[in-house]
């Protein structure tokens, strides 16, 4: 496709050469799980976003984003799907290749879908390999603690970094039946805590809490020596992360008390929308000077 200008998707590529923060710049230092790590050392905050294609993952990349998580979210505000459930694995690679296509500086971690490593450790291999190989990602994410830890091991043993993923888990909507706060009760905030020991034991490089109280994430991120990144898990972990178009309001509807909405683009996109639709139905759009 000729892009702006007449030029062709390298001719983009290298037309960011130059831009602060990218390629050409001798300050640019990837981000790697052992950064994340240091940065937990010192104190850094981590800043996370999620992201599915490579004009999104282009501007988070330049943005200083720290982390992008092609994250399995993918299935509902990408698909229009209820559940995170349906997605598979080739349309998560599908979605990774284009957000590595996009990023220069980020470190980027994938979720592997349900269904691809669940109860098999081998196929969780399997299913990790070739995000790795296919999309050219740096890092996985798996949803679970000890029921999963087969898995996670055997992933690790091929040199592939594993996220974790605990607290609300959506992948397991249909066991829970709702996505309301976990871990909010004795039992299960102690179990939380014994999983979270347990992955970054196993070796994970960082782990995600999501939607649990934020005094029991504060404890998870205290106790830990890898970075904790929360999602609805309060502000004393090391780091936090939310789904882009949730956080850019592209979905008016979605809007728990977690989420900050920085922009609110389902209004301004609307109002663009109606502005071209009005210029092509009055005639006024193209001018003679957008015109060959
Ligand atoms: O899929 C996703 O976007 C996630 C985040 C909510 C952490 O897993």
């Amino acid at each position: 496709m000729a892009g702006k200008g007449g030029k062709v998707g390298p001719g983009r590529r290298a037309a960011r050469v130059g831009r602060p923060g990218h390629a050409g710049d001798a300050k640019l230092r990837r981000v790697t799980t052992a950064r994340l790590g240091e940065m937990k050392a010192r104190g850094e905050k981590i800043a996370m976003l999620t992201a599915y294609d490579f004009s999104f993952a282009r501007i988070l990349d330049g943005a200083g984003l720290d982390v992008l998580l092609v994250g399995d979210s993918a299935s509902n505000v990408v698909h229009g799907h209820e559940t995170s459930v349906p997605i598979t694995l080739d349309q998560m690679i599908d979605h990774a290749a284009a957000v590595v296509r996009g990023v220069e500086r980020a470190l980027i971690v994938v979720d592997l879908p349900f269904g691809t490593y669940q109860g098999n450790s081998q196929l969780a291999l399997e299913s990790a390999v070739r995000i790795m190989k296919e999309a050219g990602a740096h890092s996985v994410k798996m949803e679970g603690g000890d029921v999963i830890i087969d898995s996670v091991r055997r992933v690790l043993s091929a040199g592939i970094p594993v996220m974790g993923h605990l607290g609300l888990t959506p992948q397991s909507i249909y066991k829970f039946g709702s996505y309301t706060v976990r871990a909010t009760k004795q039992e299960e905030a102690e179990q939380l805590m014994r999983d979270a020991l347990l992955l970054q034991e196993t070796g994970c490089f960082a782990l995600v809490l999501e939607k649990i109280p934020a005094r029991l994430a504060a404890r998870v991120a205290k106790r830990l020596t890898i970075p904790v990144i929360g999602i609805g898990a309060g502000s004393q972990v090391d780091g936090q992360v939310l789904v882009t178009h949730d956080m850019l309001g592209l979905n008016k509807e979605f809007s728990p008390r977690f989420l900050r909405r920085y922009a609110e683009l389902h209004e301004v996109m609307s109002e663009a929308f109606g502005r071209y639709l009005a210029d092509v139905k009055a005639g006024r759009f193209p001018s003679a000077e957008e015109s060959y």
